[in-house]
């Protein structure tokens, strides 16, 4: 079985005490994990450590960067190299969310060396995709985010994709409180797997997880997650919610 994950995106949220407080929230709830349902938190990089060791002493709870470089290292102001987030032992980093594409102009190269990089140092990316509301309405998604995987991800070998995760996030979804209805992200979940399973047959694409992100919250997390092809989700705004995220944790699929 492919991985089912709820992963919490904090984006430039919380204070210290804030992050741990809700850190601590989240533990004092009991959850049904295992090796292939499990929770990653996306955290600001000045916490990873800080968070990172209060998971410790959980099995299934880990930190993701919400970024690195797309360079190794050298004169890069301000910059984290993925170098830096092995040296801390951060297992997951999450490449090209729309916020970094469109406000930082992240381009599909510069994402696809960020993906060689976190491969190269043994980081798992969960690399985002999702399409612009102008897009949907034109009903040219499908495209839209099959150019999005071409260009950043099918330079790899069929060994890297394995049991990769991909995150869909419609843009017009995200932040907004109007979530993809969950057939809208079946539908889309389905087009992805279809398109890797032509680029790489279908035992890999059977293993790469799919979460879809954009206004999930504890009231719609079972519906969009009961879909075969929709493998958790990326949260943003319900993830700084104990209450919220630990329902959404609650809600992946069972075996
Ligand atoms: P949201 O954000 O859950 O607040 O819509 C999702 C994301 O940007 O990853």
């Amino acid at each position: 079985m492919r991985k089912q994950i709820a992963a919490a995106n904090w984006k430039m949220n919380l204070t210290l005490p804030q992050a741990e407080q809700l850190v601590k929230e989240l533990l004092a709830t009991s959850y049904q994990l295992d090796e292939n349902r499990r929770v990653v938190l996306g955290v600001p990089f000045p916490y990873l450590t800080a968070i990172g060791s209060r998971l410790d002493q959980t099995k299934y709870f880990d930190v993701a960067a919400q970024n690195c470089a797309d360079k190794k290292s050298g004169a890069f102001t301000g910059e984290t190299s993925v170098e830096m987030l092995k040296s801390i032992q951060v297992p997951y980093v999450i490449i090209g969310h729309s916020e970094r594409r469109e406000y930082f102009n992240e381009t599909h190269a510069m994402l696809a060396t960020k993906v060689d990089l976190a491969l190269e140092y043994g980081l798992q990316p969960i690399f985002c995709c999702g399409e612009p509301l102008a897009i949907r309405e034109a009903g040219t998604q499908n495209s839209f985010v099959e150019t999005q995987l071409k260009e950043s991800l099918f330079h790899l070998s069929a060994e890297q994709v394995q049991g990769f995760i991909i995150a869909y996030e419609p843009i017009w979804a995200i932040g907004t409180g109007k979530t993809a209805s969950s057939n809208q992200a079946q539908e889309m979940h389905a087009h992805i797997r279809k398109v890797i399973t032509g680029q790489y047959g279908k035992e890999v694409s059977d293993s790469v997880s799919i979460l879809y992100g954009g206004s999930v919250k504890a009231s719609n997390a079972s519906e969009l997650f009961e879909k075969p092809d929709v493998d958790g989700g990326l949260v943003g705004g319900a993830s700084l919610v104990a209450t919220e995220f630990s329902a959404i944790i609650n809600a992946l699929k069972k075996p």
